[in-house]
């Protein structure tokens, strides 16, 4: 095995939740001007999670399709990348490994840096293909963004899973070594263990995620990485899918290369389709930005695509893949925009139900109600354990 070695994301599938709520709603309801939502932070719609979905059923809904594809026998690790952990000792993953019927003969972890750790998980899954090729590693990224009702960050909200299966000789992106980091101890969104909802300075937020650009692409040249002109389009986390534009004019900026706004839109423009309708999924995210951009783009084989992964607090990877040839028969779209067009409308009244609705912490034992045709569902609360059921 030579470093050269081909390896990276093999396949991709991603799910969402069962409902969603359109932004015309939410502006209709707090007074707000829809241009701030559709063109200020380029938002339609948020994906919203039913009573009995959390980040373990949209993750089996997300890796079923994988594994129905590709078996289970090769995989011996599964890494679990979430921001709305489950549980303070449990990794999520293990429940996925159950409920997708995985062999006993497999690690399962779970990673956390806020929207970054799907980053981290894919890059991990690389050297444990390269230690050895024959093993394949899923990594799963699944996120509930949930913020105070009536603040800022409400409109910034939404939910998705990916999982991709990482292997060598991947069918769709090979991801390049070279590799630009950058952590910063900043406070700009944050979670503290005794809340549901995300604490954020969203404006100081914007300005961490530019810095943080900033410090992974200079990483990323200092370690040999490709010049900005090598790449045909780029992939940033997106919080809301207005960010995904301002950081590429700061990357233009600091390269000191004008920011055409035509070049500009041709460059991110296909990546936000599935994201300004899903919301912030966190970890997912810029994943979501990938799968978007592959089913959109007419043929993007042997092109190189960058990546810009941002988590809070912060750290940021800047890196690279380039398209395998034949990538377009290996594609999900019409099972992508599937996920997207069945979710139900919420009006707002129900839609702030759901999202007073806590978890019951007295140990009894609780039934959910029956909501999503996902999968898998969460069926009950017992005794502080929570009980999946297959459909
Ligand atoms: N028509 C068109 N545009 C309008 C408009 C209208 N009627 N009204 C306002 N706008 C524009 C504004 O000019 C502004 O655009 P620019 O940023 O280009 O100037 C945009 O809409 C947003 O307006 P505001 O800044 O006034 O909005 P806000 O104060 O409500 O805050 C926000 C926006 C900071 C993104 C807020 O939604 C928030 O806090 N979100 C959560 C935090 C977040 O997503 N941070 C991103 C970086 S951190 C990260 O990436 C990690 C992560 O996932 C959380």
């Amino acid at each position: 095995m030579t470093s050269d070695t081909a390896i990276g994301i093999h396949d991709l599938s991603f799910a969402t939740t069962e409902f969603v709520l359109e932004h015309t709603v939410l502006a209709e309801y707090d007074g707000t001007d829809i241009g701030k939502y559709h063109v200020g932070i380029g938002q339609r719609s948020m994906s919203v999670p039913a009573a009995d979905e959390d980040i373990v059923t949209m993750a089996v809904a997300a890796a079923a399709p994988i594994t129905a594809r590709h078996g289970v026998d090769q995989i011996r690790t599964v890494l679990f990348a979430t921001e709305t952990s489950i549980d303070q000792s449990k990794a999520a993953g293990v429940y996925v490994h159950s409920l997708l019927g995985l062999p006993s003969s497999a690690r399962v972890v779970e990673l956390k840096q806020a929207c970054y750790s799907g980053t981290a998980a894919l890059q991990l899954a690389i050297g444990l293909v390269r230690r050895d090729p024959s093993q394949r590693v899923l990594v799963i990224a699944s996120d509930i963004s949930k913020y105070d009702l009536d603040s800022p960050g409400e409109a910034t909200q939404g939910a998705a899973a990916v999982a991709m299966l990482v292997s060598a000789d991947p069918t769709l992106i090979r991801i390049e070594d070279p590799s630009g980091l950058y952590t910063a101890d900043v406070m700009d969104f944050w979670r503290p263990n005794y809340r549901t909802t995300a604490l954020v300075d969203g404006h100081q937020s914007i300005g961490a995620y530019l810095q943080a650009l900033e410090g992974s692409w200079k990483d990323y040249t200092e370690q040999g990485g490709r010049p900005l002109s090598d790449f045909s389009a780029f992939c940033y986390h997106q919080p809301f899918t207005k960010m995904a534009f301002k950081a590429h004019r700061h990357l233009l900026n600091i390269c000191g290369q004008d920011a055409d706004p035509a070049e500009i839109s041709r460059t991110l423009g296909l990546t936000t389709a599935y994201n300004s309708v899903l919301g912030n999924s966190y970890t997912a995210s810029m994943y979501v930005a990938l799968a978007s951009l592959l089913d959109h783009a007419d043929d993007l084989t042997d092109q190189a695509i960058g990546f810009v992964s941002y988590g809070s607090g912060s750290v940021a990877e800047f890196f690279a893949g380039t398209v395998v040839p034949g990538y377009q028969g290996h594609l999900r779209t019409a099972a992508n925009r599937e996920a997207i067009d069945r979710r139900q409308p919420l009006d707002h009244a129900r839609y702030r139900e759901l999202h007073g609705r806590s978890i019951p912490n007295d140990g009894g034992v609780h039934p959910v109600p029956r909501q999503t045709g996902a999968p898998v569902r969460l069926s009950a609360l017992d005794h502080h354990k929570r009980i999946y059921e297959l459909r």
